[in-house]
């Protein structure tokens, strides 16, 4: 069962405004085509590498749980943007936060990464050889971002989150999953170079190929259908009617995707987490960047649908049952992103910006 949430996206906002200051876009295009108003961009002068979200998040997380650090015996990373080919960002981590009791690798899933992860982690605990271990699931999207292509540019963000997953003997937990991979997904979706089968060179960098390249439309008929179904078929394989989910959570990519999945599903959109509007797709961070930002609202025994879509194409959706109530442990450590009803949202971005 997940036990705890830890979060971190970086303090620079890009916003709309200044996006269309980069390429020729402008705010109502994007909002209207993804619903993306704002991304957390980690500039190099706070810091570099998907490791240095990561390595907060954790530090967050261990100090919610109050777990000891040398209780951890595994630490899990969802990312595409590992800080380097090796060694893993996972060992990055456990060096940096001086896990002692810990191993530790990274899983490449792209954006349907952390539902594979948060799978491995629930097996590796229900094995009965490890009873604590913790899964991150994040992505410094701005390093593989083309800046000159307005297809790409405006739909990243980066951040990071992680979840602590301990074992249980009540009914609590990730239950059931159901996740595929088809491989048809490459002609629409990838980095040409700078892998073993094209490496890095003076032309593959002049030819910005070491930049996501995605072909929209075919990747958005995909991720709602694919999602969709695999959101019905876990509904129904666990006899859950729509009154049953407490929360889809759906990777963040378009707000026209999570919308047309809860359509698909007949769940009302207030039961669906969307933070792709402030967060924008933060690949692997999308589904556990939902989880600490709606901690406050999660209650023991809600019904969890998670489900994602990512290149390769990867998919899947998992059922989990939430296993404590999330308001007095996300008190613990204030949230450093805007909170409903407090502040509007547009006094807000101003603040973030002037700050
Ligand atoms: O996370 C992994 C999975 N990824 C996804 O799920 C992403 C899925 N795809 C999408 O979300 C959408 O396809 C996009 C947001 C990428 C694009 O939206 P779209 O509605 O599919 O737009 P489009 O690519 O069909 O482009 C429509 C028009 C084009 O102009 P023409 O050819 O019709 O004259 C584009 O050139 O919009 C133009 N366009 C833009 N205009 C202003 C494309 N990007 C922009 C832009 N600003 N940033």
């Amino acid at each position: 069962m997940i036990t705890g949430v830890g979060g971190y996206v970086p303090d620079y906002i890009l916003d709309n405004e200044e996006m269309s200051q980069i390429v020729d876009t402008s705010d109502e295009w994007i909002m209207e085509r993804i619903g993306v108003k704002t991304r957390h961009i980690l500039k190099p002068e706070q810091g570099s590498g998907v490791s240095y979200m990561m390595t907060r998040a954790v530090r967050q997380l261990l100090q919610k749980t109050e777990a000891d650090p040398d209780s951890i015996e595994a630490v899990i990373c969802a990312t595409t943007t590992p800080d380097y080919h090796f060694p893993s960002t996972a060992s990055l981590i456990i060096g940096e936060i001086g896990l002692k009791n810990a191993f530790g690798f990274d899983m490449e899933g792209a954006c349907a990464g952390f539902l594979y992860a948060l799978e491995a982690g629930a097996n590796y605990i229900r094995s009965g050889r490890y009873k604590r271990i913790i899964v991150c699931g994040g992505d410094h999207m701005s390093s593989m971002t083309n800046y000159q292509d307005r297809n790409t540019c405006p739909i990243f963000g980066d951040g990071a989150a992680c979840v602590m997953m301990e074992a249980t003997t009540e009914e609590l937990g990730l239950l059931d999953g159901y996740y595929r991979v088809d491989g048809e997904g490459y002609e629409y979706l990838h980095m040409e170079a700078g892998g073993s089968h094209q490496m890095p060179t003076h032309e593959t960098v002049d030819n910005r190929l070491h930049y996501v390249f995605q072909d929209g439309r075919p990747v958005f008929k995909h991720a709602v259908t694919k999602m969709s179904n695999a959101v019905e078929l876990i509904a129904k394989r666990n006899n859950l009617t729509k009154d049953d989910i407490a929360w889809i959570v759906p990777h963040q990519a378009n707000v026209r995707i999570e919308s047309a999945v809860a359509r698909r599903i007949g769940v009302e959109e207030d039961h669906v987490m969307i933070n792709v509007d402030h967060m924008a797709n933060t690949s692997g961070g999308t589904l556990p960047l939902c989880l600490w930002e709606y901690e406050p609202q999660l209650k023991k025994g809600d019904r969890l649908i998670f489900t994602a879509f990512g290149a390769g194409f990867t998919w899947g959706a998992s059922y989990l049952i939430w296993a404590y109530d999330g308001a007095k442990e996300a008190a613990k450590s204030p949230a450093q992103f805007y909170k409903e009803g407090e502040i509007s949202r547009e006094e807000w971005y101003k603040l973030r910006k002037n700050s």
